[in-house]
């Protein structure tokens, strides 16, 4: 295990993990403070959200931040627009502003409309409900994409044009972004980078089906509340807000 400082952060360079969710959770349990991030080469059983698989060679990110919030675990979900949005924020730095990534409701960072990034929050609540640890599980694709395995188009910022761009090189250009949205999220929330947000929203305005279990929510997508919530306005006009489900573009 390699050991650094990086913006504040207690950055654990793992080899091969499981998942490095895995990792901090166990972390988490045992006590430890907030702000490690461990990071691995690859995994082995990395995860996506809604109990997918997220397939993890090298030469991709896989890192994963331990925070201890001091709010309601209701109220932790718009972490991962808030760390989407940096991820897309840092990958247009790192192109010079040549590539303008996206950012798909809840937690996906897009590029030319394929899959770059995802985030995976994972937490514990007391029985008051309070997030006791909350893992932010950050996975971007860097060298490869599983392509059309996966059921939705997906890229890398290799792909992109990114050629020389490593792992550490995007970790270390994401780093002290990621820190002031941390601060901010942790004092004002969601709120003062949702404009941020909706200016590379994905589909706005558009037609989207938002899958909520075994029901189907058909309507256009009109972006998030100051909560991070999505809003679906119906067939009839009506505006509805969802904390959660899966968004598919039309
Ligand atoms: C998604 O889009 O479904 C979220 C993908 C999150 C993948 C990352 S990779 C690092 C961390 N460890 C995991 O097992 N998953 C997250």
């Amino acid at each position: 295990m390699t050991t650094a400082r990086l913006a504040g952060f207690d950055v654990r360079w793992l080899e091969a993990v499981t998942s490095t969710n895995d990792v901090a959770r166990e972390l988490a349990e045992n006590g430890h403070e907030v702000g490690v991030l461990v990071v691995a080469e690859r995994q082995t059983a990395g995860r996506g959200r809604q109990g997918r698989r997220w397939e993890s060679p090298a030469g991709n990110l896989y890192a994963s931040l331990l925070l201890r919030p001091a709010r309601s675990m209701a109220n932790v979900a718009s972490l991962s627009l808030v760390v989407a949005l940096v991820l897309a924020e840092t990958v247009e730095t790192l192109a010079a502003g040549y590539l303008r990534p996206q950012v798909k409701w809840p937690n996906d960072v897009l590029a030319d409309g394929a899959k770059l990034a995802g985030i995976l929050l994972e937490g514990s609540a007391s029985s008051q409900g309070l997030c006791q640890w909350l893992i932010v599980g950050i996975g971007a694709n860097v060298c490869w994409s599983p392509q059309e395995r996966v059921g939705y188009p997906t890229t890398d910022l290799h792909t992109c044009g990114l050629k020389d761009v490593q792992p550490g090189d995007l970790l270390a250009a994401l780093a002290a972004p990621l820190r002031e949205a941390l601060s901010q999220w942790e004092l004002d929330g969601f709120a003062p980078m949702r404009q941020r947000w909706l200016a590379r929203a994905a589909g706005l305005h558009e037609p989207i089906e938002l899958r909520l279990g075994h029901r189907i929510e058909r309507g256009t997508f009109e972006g998030v509340d100051h909560e991070g919530a999505v809003l679906v306005r119906s067939t009839t006009g009506e505006v509805r807000r969802f904390t959660a489900g899966e968004l598919v573009l039309g």
